[in-house]
């Protein structure tokens, strides 16, 4: 009768696989639902999907999630590009245009910055004004990083630039699907549920 303890075990195993299994699936739900009214989908799932289970089926808190993520990114871009002034490869016209980016990241993270403080207190009787400045702050960012991408339109034969031109296009993703997940809210509103 040694079989038997070992049945448990396995059973226990098994089920707490399952229960993962499907705890899982439930939160990749959410983050897939979420990022339906993205436009960079997969970008959008790629990036969020830890929030899944913090965040559920809240709007408010997605809208919070898009624009914390896009600030991290924004962040890693800037350093990216400061660190390519630094390094100071580039020359003559491009030069120029990666210390005009330099300059719109900094204004993109202000922005950005502005946008979560408004999300970290929302309240429902400045609702409509909330929106329409985190509308107005968000697409601004957005903006910034195509103004940055401007100033090098028509240089992608050089490696460093091809490079850069696809992070500052990856960042103005993430800020679309930021924008897109604000967007959502606005449109839901803060909902009868007990929120935050
Ligand atoms: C785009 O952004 C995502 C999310 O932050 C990141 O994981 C990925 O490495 C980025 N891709 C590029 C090409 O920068």
């Amino acid at each position: 009768m040694t079989i038997m303890p070992h049945l448990m075990f396995m059973l226990v195993l098994l089920v707490s696989f399952l229960t993962n299994v499907m705890v899982h699936a439930k939160g990749n739900n959410n983050v897939r639902e979420a990022c339906s009214v993205t436009r960079y989908r997969n970008l959008c799932v790629h990036s969020l999907a830890h929030f899944s289970s913090t965040a559920g089926t809240s709007p408010s808190k997605w809208a919070r999630a898009g624009v914390s993520v896009t600030i991290g990114e924004v962040k890693n871009v800037q350093a990216y590009l400061a660190k390519l002034k630094w390094q100071g490869s580039m020359k003559g016209r491009n030069s120029v245009a990666l210390t005009d980016c330099v300059e719109s990241f900094g204004y993109a993270l202000d922005e950005l910055h502005l946008s979560l403080g408004v999300l970290r207190k929302l309240s429902r009787s400045t609702f409509s004004t909330q929106m329409g400045d985190l509308n107005t702050w968000i697409s601004a960012a957005l903006t910034d990083e195509d103004t940055c991408l401007d100033g090098f339109k028509g240089q992608n034969y050089q490696r460093e630039i091809q490079l850069l031109q696809k992070r500052v296009q990856n960042v103005s993703y993430i800020t679309s699907n930021a924008l897109a997940l604000v967007n959502k809210l606005a449109t839901t509103g803060l909902g009868s549920i007990n929120y935050p």
